[in-house]
């Protein structure tokens, strides 16, 4: 059979909830929500099309659990009862298209943005001024890791009584829940820092706390990005494989491994034949629900990502210029490739604002003079 990511059903045994293919709309950040965070319509509707558009799960943009760690404009939050009643539509709108809707849980860490936040960036350890962190960062306190755990909890449960199907909590790309698992970032002395355990009980404890305190046919999945990217460095593949391991004994609904390309050979094993998501397959528990993103742009990759150990494929890029990547899949319609134009995100329902934060993304969108932001 072919077609295995947009026309084979996924159950979530542990939380009795059903998916009628195997493709996820990646978490997409599009600067699309006010700068208190509330949602706005933009960004409703555009879930909304992806649910419309064949998707059997949504993942929103990164959405921030406290006003402490915003890292773009127009980045949502889910804090107050107003944020609530948006993620209410997000999931009511899903369901409607039989779509599963999760929210990403997320602090921005090392990778706060002061101007859009109301602290500066924090990280388990200080951070002197650098090039890329020209403001600093500040050493959390320990008084402020508890309400930060508390921030999660508090935001997975206003998305539970919002009819939101569960959470995913991101733990990668260098924010904050990575910078405590990362051993060059995390100095900390304390019970929040040193052995693999102590640098990753916050994650552990935000886990441990919404499942106990929310009802088990919640969702709850765990992003991580297993190899160094960009500038960051410190982030120990083995651990990160432990550290996965270690949340599935906890209960948790999936893994979403996010690796840049799918289809890439592991940094620490350039000759090895196996590509690296078959490495982690073999590392990883076999029950492990597993979720992978990268460079999945069309169903032959798709497919080629499940053969090779995936359970669900997250799709980003391709999904911004086809949010009914699905829909044209099974009805053998091509999909537009990459860049988009101005006119073509437009009519997907992206504002002004959103291209031009996406046209800073290498191959995107088709450069020109009309979608900068001004
Ligand atoms: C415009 C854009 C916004 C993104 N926003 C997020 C985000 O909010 N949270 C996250 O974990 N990853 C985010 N990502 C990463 C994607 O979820 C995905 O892992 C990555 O783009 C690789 O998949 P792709 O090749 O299918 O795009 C973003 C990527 C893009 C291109």
């Amino acid at each position: 059979m072919t077609h295995f990511a947009t026309r084979q059903g996924f159950n979530f045994n542990k939380s009795s909830k059903q998916m009628k293919n195997r493709s996820v709309l990646a978490p997409l950040t599009h600067n699309m929500s006010f700068d208190n965070g509330d949602i706005s319509e933009n960004e409703i509707a555009w879930l909304a099309k992806n649910a419309e558009g064949g998707f059997g799960m949504l993942i929103t943009a990164a959405t921030a659990v406290s006003m402490t760690g915003r890292s773009w404009k127009g980045q949502p939050a889910l804090i107050t009862d107003a944020q609530q009643q948006g993620f209410a539509r997000i999931a009511k709108n899903a369901k409607q298209h039989g779509a599963l809707a999760i929210v990403q849980l997320h602090h921005g860490g090392m990778r706060t943005k002061q101007e859009f936040s109301s602290d500066v960036a924090v990280a388990p350890s200080r951070y002197a001024i650098d090039e890329h962190y020209p403001e600093g960062v500040r050493e959390i306190s320990t008084a402020e890791i508890v309400n930060l755990i508390n921030d999660f909890v508090h935001s997975a449960k206003l998305a539970y009584e919002a009819g939101m199907d569960g959470v995913e909590i991101h733990a990668a790309f260098n924010f904050l829940l990575s910078n405590f698992s990362n051993p060059e970032l995390n100095q900390r002395q304390d019970k929040w820092g040193g052995s693999f355990e102590n640098r990753n009980r916050i994650i552990f404890d935000i886990v441990s706390r919404i499942r106990t305190e929310i009802p088990r046919d919640f969702i709850i999945g765990v992003r991580l990005s297993p190899e160094n990217y960009a500038h960051f460095t410190g982030v120990d593949i083995q651990e990160q494989i432990q550290l996965a391991n270690s949340l599935n004994k906890m209960d948790i609904d999936y893994i979403h491994m996010s690796l840049y390309d799918s289809f890439k050979k592991p940094n620490h094993l350039l000759d090895e034949e196996q590509t690296l998501l078959q490495w982690i397959k073999s590392k990883l528990d076999p029950e492990i629900v597993l979720m992978v993103a990268g460079n999945i742009s069309n169903i032959t990759a798709a497919d080629r990502v499940i053969s090779q150990g995936a359970d669900l494929v997250a799709i980003g890029k391709a999904a911004i210029g086809n949010p009914d990547w699905v829909n044209q899949i099974n009805a053998g319609k091509p999909l537009i490739e990459m860049p988009y134009t101005a006119e073509l995100l437009s009519s997907n329902g992206f504002t002004h604002s959103a291209i031009g934060y996406m046209a800073g993304i290498t191959g995107l969108v088709v450069k020109n003079e009309t979608n900068t932001v001004r």
